[in-house]
């Protein structure tokens, strides 16, 4: 049996003493109050299991001490102690929520079997909690924001639970558009660091000659253009996380940099003389085979073992298929929400098409196709005429009609829905505006037509 810490609260100092010698002889912590006041300063101060309250007391009585406590500290259990001849005030108090009562005088005995029952209750009490957190993961079917029930994906889940309770540095791996960003941020948000700054740098969109005053900053007058003083993302990071995404794509003069600042968690802004420090914790992403890269000599070894101390690898989209319909509804009705559309159904048929395709561009591309379903849907139900996918020859069906059939009539439906506005249903289509209008033409597609 677990032991209890329990707050024995009596105005009669032989009583708390006798009531906290019994406890302390089977096992249990104790802490004594004389009056409603002194027990909710305790309360404040250290969790308890249990609160023994006697009902008469000067002051605050104990009905209004086990009023208070069931506001402020919903989970602490509340026995009332009450004189053999007011039973009538301990079953007042059972109603207000006393978890049970004990009358005066009363055996040691007797009080060690309530205690017995009640520490029972609260382990089944604390393992219903345990199990509505889970339920309620289960429901959203993942983290947060990040969704998924299929096996590779509760995989990625127990690796996420894992490494954000450690601080050191994590790798994500996997193809574009599988949620690695969203990982990365799940990490962060599990992690002690998550009231720290989450501070994400795309290294791939960065341009080398800049990248490196963007991760380090500079000083006042550090080149031409530099008229004040900026701190980097490296600084910014400090307390909390930096992603670094796309860090294939890092050149090797500036792998040698990170590499230095990352161990030393110090560094200099660009023109500066003095060293700054930051205490982050590192997280990168990359669509690369990093392998691959060092074999090439385009990523440096030490710099490979420093960033890629754990990896979580997320798997591609068509690796959990199972994951589609949940992600599906999801986007669908998260796009019904913002379009003002009623949408709210995939039609059996829509779903398998869904299922059956390939997504090389992943959960992105999903989420895409759901898009632009919602925007072209009439019937309030996605239907397989609805979906698009930018490289069809990728799903597993033969359909019925040609692509460039299908094609064709889906663009004439996106511009109807756009009231034959091109760059609108251009962006609706994914495509650039000449390639559209291009489309058109071969199709003869005009407002006319
Ligand atoms: N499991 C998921 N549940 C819900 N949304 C997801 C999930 N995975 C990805 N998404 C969504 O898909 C899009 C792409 O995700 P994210 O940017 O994290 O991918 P990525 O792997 O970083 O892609 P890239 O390699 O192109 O940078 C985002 O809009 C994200 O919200
Ligand atoms: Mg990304």
């Amino acid at each position: 049996m677990s032991a209890f810490h329990i707050l024995v609260v009596d105005d009669e100092e032989a009583m708390r003493e006798s009531l906290a010698a019994w406890l302390q002889k089977a096992g249990h912590e104790v802490t004594m109050a004389a009056g409603g006041d002194g027990a909710l300063e305790v309360l404040g101060q250290q969790p308890c299991d249990l609160a023994l309250v006697d009902v008469k007391m000067p002051g605050m009585d104990g009905h209004e001490l086990l009023r208070r406590i069931k506001e402020d500290h919903p989970r602490v259990m509340v026995v009332m102690i009450t004189a053999y001849g007011s039973i009538e005030s301990a079953v007042e108090a059972m109603k207000q929520g006393a978890n049970d009562y004990l009358l005066k005088p009363f055996d040691p005995e007797h009080l060690m079997l309530l205690i017995e029952k009640l520490v029972k209750q609260k382990e089944v009490m604390d393992e219903y909690h345990v199990m509505q957190a889970r339920l309620a993961e289960w429901d959203t079917g993942g983290f947060e924001d990040l969704l998924g029930r299929s096996l590779p994906m509760r995989e990625v889940f127990k690796q996420i639970e894992e490494v954000a309770q450690t601080d050191t540095p994590v790798l994500i791996s996997g193809e574009t558009g599988t949620g690695k960003e969203l990982v990365a941020r799940a990490v962060h948000s599990r992690s002690l660091r998550t009231y720290g700054p989450f501070i994400a740098v795309n290294c791939g969109a960065i341009p080398e000659h800049l990248l490196e005053s963007e991760l380090f900053g500079h000083e006042r007058g550090a080149f031409t253009g530099a008229v004040k003083t900026r701190l980097g993302r490296l600084e910014m990071a400090n307390q909390g996380t930096l992603f670094l995404d796309e860090v294939g794509e890092i050149g090797l003069a500036m792998q040698v940099n990170l590499l230095r600042a990352l161990e030393e968690k110090r560094f200099l802004r660009l023109g500066g003389q003095r060293e700054v420090e930051s205490d982050f914790r590192l997280i990168c992403a990359t669509h690369r085979n990093l392998d691959l890269l060092m074999e090439e000599g385009r990523i440096r070894s030490d710099f490979y073992y420093r960033i890629n101390v754990i990896t979580i690898r997320v798997p591609p989209l068509r690796e959990r298929r199972d994951d589609v319909p949940l992600l599906a509804h999801h986007f669908l009705h998260q796009f019904a929400r913002e379009m003002g559309r009623r949408v709210d159904g995939i039609a059996p048929e829509a779903l398998r098409l869904l299922q059956d395709y390939a997504w090389p561009g992943n959960v992105r591309e999903l989420k895409n196709v759901i898009e632009r379903a919602v925007v072209v849907n009439r019937s309030g139900t996605v239907e397989g005429d609805d979906l698009t996918f930018l490289r069809a020859g990728e799903t597993a069906r033969s359909g019925a009609g040609s692509l460039e059939e299908v094609e064709a009539g889906h663009i004439r439906k996106t511009l109807e829905t756009c009231g034959w506005n091109i760059s609108r249903a251009a962006r609706i289509l994914g495509i650039h505006r000449g390639t559209l209008t291009r489309r058109m033409k071969k199709y003869g597609l005009d407002k006319g037509s």
